[in-house]
């Protein structure tokens, strides 16, 4: 969720100031015609929400609107924090704050993992906006509910309190550790961070496959051994979920960013390595929704996976040696490029109000497949920042 990639290295900097002026630099162009489909789509989805409760979350074909308790609840007001950032537009400021008040109350649900996408990618934003003491406030608050789902004994935070596991633990969790990092930071309190490096720890222990593929979930027995691996969203128990190893990727990423402790870069960059040379990748760059789909090349791809790698790519590239940062910058700048053409990119007035096409959510229950959803759209306008931050370009003055 970090806004700024501040850090440049000399030489690598150089190589991404490259030859081309902004003006006459198709990728920079690529990238201002996305930012003005994405304010013209949000101001779309806004009006049409404004006097709606709710969020939209994606289309099936008809609109998916959620209650704060979803999962994805804090994307649609994050992402219209986020274009509000990148384009100035102060009409998206208001929606932003509007949608984020919609949320007031959720920092106290104890009843899911996903606090850290509800509330960090909502009011985080918002605070990274506006640096007000409520968003932080209530940032603090929902990292008092999220550590609570965890059972000292086990380490972990729990995920779900639905199913048949004991003590489920998705691979998607990593990406809520982010905002116990900052309420540690925040508060002075090393209770929440103490929590996250645990989590992460003991997730990398157990999650992962000798080539740094994930399995989706990891449940526990009461005593922390593990009861059983396996998926809920992907194809098989052992297969590679393509979301799922971008959720991984992007954690441990964060982690590193977060602690300094190099297991996490080395871990990070393991998972790039198995996304980056994997067979099945295709041409475009944009996963198959799992790596182990039966049906490639006809299995629908995942534009959020897709989203979710970029900009992890974007982060690692800053965190390692020149070279190797090279070679990440310039995959996640093809990702973004490929979700940034027509096949992928919405015409304005279409796609609902999204800004990408393209999506899987849970194939297995024949749910949002081939659809836009909230989270490709902001992890994808995160992934811009990052992009133009590290070509020290400003998106307002493009
Ligand atoms: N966290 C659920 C998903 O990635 O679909």
């Amino acid at each position: 969720m970090r806004k700024n990639l501040l850090l440049i290295p000399g030489l690598f900097s150089l190589f991404l100031l490259g030859s081309c002026t902004p003006e006459s630099d198709p990728k920079v162009e690529a990238v201002k015609r996305a930012l003005d489909v994405a304010r013209s789509q949000l101001e779309l989805s806004a009006s049409e929400f404004d006097s709606l409760p709710g969020f939209p979350r994606s289309l099936m074909p008809k609109f998916k609107v959620v209650d704060p308790k979803d999962w994805t609840s804090g994307f649609y007001p994050g992402t219209l924090w986020e274009a509000y950032r990148l384009t100035g537009d102060e009409r998206l400021r208001a929606e932003a704050g509007k949608f984020t008040a919609r949320l007031e109350g959720i920092q106290y649900y104890k009843g899911t993992h996903d606090l850290g996408f509800m509330v960090f990618c909502s009011y985080g934003q918002q605070q990274q906006t506006l640096h007000d003491a409520h968003s932080a406030e209530v940032i603090v608050e929902a990292s008092n509910s999220l550590i609570s789902r965890c059972d000292p004994a086990i380490g972990v935070i729990r995920s779900w309190d639905f199913g048949e596991w004991n003590y489920p633990v998705i691979i998607d969790n990593m990406m809520n550790l982010e905002m116990l990092f900052w309420a540690s930071k925040h508060t002075g309190d090393p209770q929440y961070r103490d929590v996250a490096v645990r989590h992460a720890d003991i997730t990398l222990r157990n999650h992962f496959r000798e080539d740094a593929s994930s399995y989706h979930v990891v449940s526990y027995n009461d005593d922390g051994t593990v009861e059983s691996r396996g998926t809920f969203q992907g194809c098989s128990d052992t297969s590679a979920w393509a979301r799922g190893q971008g959720w991984g990727l992007y954690g441990y990423t964060m982690c590193y960013r977060e602690t300094g402790d190099t297991k996490y870069l080395d871990h990070a960059r393991r998972i790039a390595a198995f996304i980056m040379n994997h067979p099945r990748t295709p041409e475009d760059l944009v996963p198959y929704w799992d790596y182990d789909a039966p049906d490639i090349p006809d299995a629908p791809r995942d534009a959020s996976a897709a989203a979710v790698i970029a900009s992890a790519l974007f982060e690692l590239s800053t965190l390692v040696p020149e070279s190797e940062g090279k070679t990440y910058f310039d995959r996640a700048e093809a990702m973004l490029m490929s979700l940034s053409s027509d096949a992928y990119l919405a015409e304005k007035g279409t796609n609902g109000g999204f800004i990408l096409k393209h999506s899987v959510g849970h194939l297995p229950a024949e749910s949002e497949i081939d659809t836009p959803l909230n989270y490709a759209d902001y992890y994808y306008l995160e992934a811009i920042q990052r992009y133009l931050s590290l070509r020290g370009l400003d998106a307002r003055r493009l």
